[in-house]
């Protein structure tokens, strides 16, 4: 990408090139998500430019994928050389060393010093769907307990899994049968009315205290279904010992415990995955987004007493594609290389001293929260009544692509803050100075 200004804003978004591929889309394309007219030309580190020539800060990384940023110039180079050489062989039939390699290094970098094995996928369902099948597999028991706000994907094992939003769900019931919700640790909205610490966990406690003992029976429960920190449903992070707290309850009940980190995994809470913060070590590890560097590859990593014992019990086709592997790897590579871990740490405390300070200063925002470079506003109309404000967070989210910051809604009302993790300190700084004048224009 040659040299230019960041963020240039030109033409307004969307832009006369913009409106047209956006009406091209909108007559072939499925309606699915789209949040924000911006269509994308090319894109190098932290920057994406679109169709009109405007410039932006991506505060987005592609839905949490881009943690080394767009087109890593080793990443490219390792993509290129693997596509030249072996695009495609079916690894779940045949055998190629890349894939074998990145296995091993996935069994490596997991928690826990246990044997591990590894599905490879092509996207964070897939691998939640593979977890599902594993679990059951192994425990012959048909029953999840997952959490209300959970996001797990959108095929019918996972989807039965999710709970995050209403239109997710409606018109698809039924789903995979056997899913039980239990409340998550979401102390700024907790569904008690209790407080931390004086609640001594009652949202984990009640999980054995109630939910086993009446509509979750253990005999008939294969695992528990957890994201470290909540995404999709609106970054909500569980106070200290909460996680463990889960682990303990699944370990003392003979459940398996099943993390989802394809959001918080590969560094972007500061820690390589988000059950770190805890110390706790998952059975198994779902792992999608980051992993592949933007190409599509995602992993179940589990502990080797729970591989299936007989072929074709689960399979697929493009699982540990050799493209997407070598993508992996180098992606690997420059979070090792160009220590991620330490830099979303350090750079997600810069983060949330300015967002702070914004809360501080806006009525309108009501929390603020996250780990590392994985951080949320949530925007609401009444400090007191914590009424979500949607309209509010819309109008922000507007006015900060038109100034050049590009961001993702989450939760009710929440605006997510999920760039590159090797974001200069420059464009990270310049970047909230627009959120914050984004969010004054909204206040006022
Ligand atoms: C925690 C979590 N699990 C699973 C998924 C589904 O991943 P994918 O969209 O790659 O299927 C997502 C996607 O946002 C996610 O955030």
């Amino acid at each position: 990408m040659p040299p230019v200004k960041v963020p240039s804003i030109k033409v307004t978004p969307p832009g006369p090139r913009a409106r047209e591929v956006i009406q091209r889309d909108a007559k072939y394309l499925a309606t699915t998500t789209k949040t924000s007219p911006i269509v994308a030309k090319r894109a190098e580190g932290s920057v994406v430019e679109d169709v009109d020539g405007n410039t932006y800060i991506d505060f987005s990384s592609g839905i949490a994928v881009l943690n080394v940023g767009h087109s890593h110039p080793k990443v490219v180079e390792a993509v290129r050389k693997q596509a030249g050489e072996l695009a495609h062989f079916a690894g779940t039939d045949f055998y190629y060393d890349i894939q074998t390699r990145l296995a091993e290094r996935l069994s490596r970098i997991a928690p826990g010093k246990n044997a591990k094995k590894v599905f490879f996928a092509n996207s964070g369902t897939e691998a939640n769907e593979a977890a599902i099948k594993i679990a059951r597999w192994h425990t012959r028991r048909g029953m999840f307990l997952a959490f209300l706000g959970a996001f797990h994907g959108r095929t019918m094992g996972a989807l039965a899994l999710t709970a995050s939003r209403r239109v997710q769900r409606e018109r698809f019931f039924p789903m995979m049968p056997g899913a039980v919700h239990v409340p998550y640790a979401y102390c700024y909205r907790c569904p008690y009315q209790l407080k931390y610490p004086s609640c001594d966990l009652y949202c984990a406690n009640i999980i054995e205290d109630l939910y086993m003992k009446s509509v979750a029976p253990p005999a008939d429960t294969a695992g528990i279904f957890v994201e470290p920190v909540q995404g999709e449903g609106g970054y909500v992070v569980p106070p200290p010992g909460w996680l463990s707290r889960v682990a303990k309850i699944a370990k003392d009940n003979d459940l398996l415990l099943i993390a989802d980190e394809v959001q918080t995994g590969f560094g972007r809470t500061g820690k390589m995955f988000a059950v770190e913060h805890e110390g706790v070590v998952p059975d198994i590890l779902t792992v999608a987004k980051a992993l592949g560097g933007g190409l599509p590859i995602a992993a179940a990593v589990y502990d080797a007493a729970l591989d299936f014992e007989v072929s074709g019990a689960h399979s697929n086709t493009f699982g540990g594609n050799p493209v997407a592997c070598a993508s992996a790897m180098a992606t690997l590579d420059v979070i090792d290389g160009e220590r991620l871990v330490a830099n979303s740490e350090r750079l997600g405390k810069r983060m949330a001293a300015r967002l702070d300070e914004m809360k501080e200063k806006y009525d309108l925002i009501g929390d603020h929260r996250g780990l590392g470079l994985m951080r949320v506003t949530e925007f609401v109309s009444d400090p007191k009544t914590k009424r979500p404000d949607a309209k509010a967070r819309a109008a922000i989210l507007k006015d900060m692509y038109e100034h050049g910051v590009i961001a993702l809604p989450c939760g009710d009302s929440g605006i997510r803050y999920i760039p590159p993790l090797n974001i200069p300190e420059e464009l990270l700084d310049t970047g909230l100075d627009i959120v914050d004048a984004c969010i004054g224009r909204a206040a006022t």
